[in-house]
């Protein structure tokens, strides 16, 4: 049987964390890929120095590390962390262009050598990034995804948990809607932890704390970090999404997929649950949403509509 391949599109902090946490999955081969005028031979040294780990993390594939594409060819699948990370008191809007520009290059040359590759969109911001990666890659919309629900859950899961007292492993609970500070939507209409609705477990006050938590979680990280966003929590999210594409696992997941009438959307990225497999999206699921939410959900997606308007190409 032959391995499968996952290139992942930069080396920065985002892009060797993910690499990291998925060759030591033992699952597939990773091709870092980078360009030696932003990276040096960072990516190089990244690759080296992981597989130089095998012994003692007991993994047996391959990681390896390219300045070009011919080394990526025939991947399965190809997540884009390339772009620049938003800094303290930035907005994930304010990328826009810069970001589209790389994200638009990356994206052809990596299609033109993995035709059948899944591609997942992390560069902010994220929607709008999976607009131009679509265009770029002539992919159908099924193979073309944004990683943002599946960070933003995480995050807001961990918040629930610590609120509740349990593990995050025992909170079921989605954010859908835009990948951004304002326009995600934690769905707490349909949280529970153990089954038992969240709205049962915490008083408002306390759900409005754990909402806003997760909604500004990237953001705090940047506050921490003073010097770029968050990338432990980012790339388990990816490569959560990445296992489950490699293996065919056929999970769902909230990630930004292209809308096609799902909450009365049409034609816009925007986070929702999606499963996914390995021909990427399989199918979605809509969640018995409040008024209240499917607004907000409505919003996001129009949100992101105008911002991909402003995208010049
Ligand atoms: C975040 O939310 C990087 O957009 C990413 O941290």
């Amino acid at each position: 049987m032959t391995r499968k391949k996952v290139t992942i599109i930069g080396a920065g902090a985002t892009g060797g964390a993910m690499a990291q946490r998925l060759i030591e999955r033992n699952i597939c081969d990773v091709v870092l890929q980078d360009d030696p005028q932003f990276a040096g031979t960072m990516h190089h040294g990244k690759a080296l120095d992981e597989m130089e780990a095998a012994a003692w993390q007991g993994f047996s594939v391959k990681i390896s590390a390219t300045d070009g594409w011919e080394e990526t060819a025939n991947s399965d699948v190809i997540v884009c962390t390339a772009g620049a990370p938003r800094k303290p008191g930035m907005s994930r809007e304010e990328l826009l262009n810069g970001n589209a520009t790389i994200v638009r290059a990356k994206i052809s040359e990596a299609a033109k050598h993995s035709p059948n590759a899944v591609i997942i969109i992390f560069a902010n911001p994220m929607d709008a990034m999976c607009h131009v990666a679509l265009k770029a890659s002539g992919f159908p919309a099924s193979r073309v995804i944004g990683q943002g629900g599946m960070l933003d859950s995480a995050r807001y899961r961990y918040f629930v948990s610590q609120a509740v007292g349990v593990s995050p492993l025992d909170v079921h609970g989605y954010v859908i809607g835009g990948h951004t500070d304002t326009t995600m939507v934690p769905v707490v209409s349909q949280t529970r932890v153990g089954g038992v609705p969240l709205t049962d477990l915490l008083p408002q006050d306390q759900i409005d704390y754990v909402v806003g938590k997760a909604m500004r979680g990237g953001a705090e990280i940047t506050e921490l970090y003073k010097t770029g966003s968050a990338y432990y929590a980012p790339s388990a999210a990816t490569v959560a999404m990445v296992e489950t594409i490699i293996l065919d696992q056929r999970r769902l997941q909230p990630c930004s997929v292209l809308h096609t009438g799902e909450y009365g959307i049409e034609g816009v990225y925007s986070g929702t649950v999606a499963q996914l497999g390995d021909s990427g999206v399989i199918r979605t699921f809509e969640l018995p949403l409040t008024a209240e939410e499917k607004e907000k959900v409505v919003g996001a997606a129009n949100a992101t509509k105008e911002l991909v308007k402003l995208i010049t190409d």
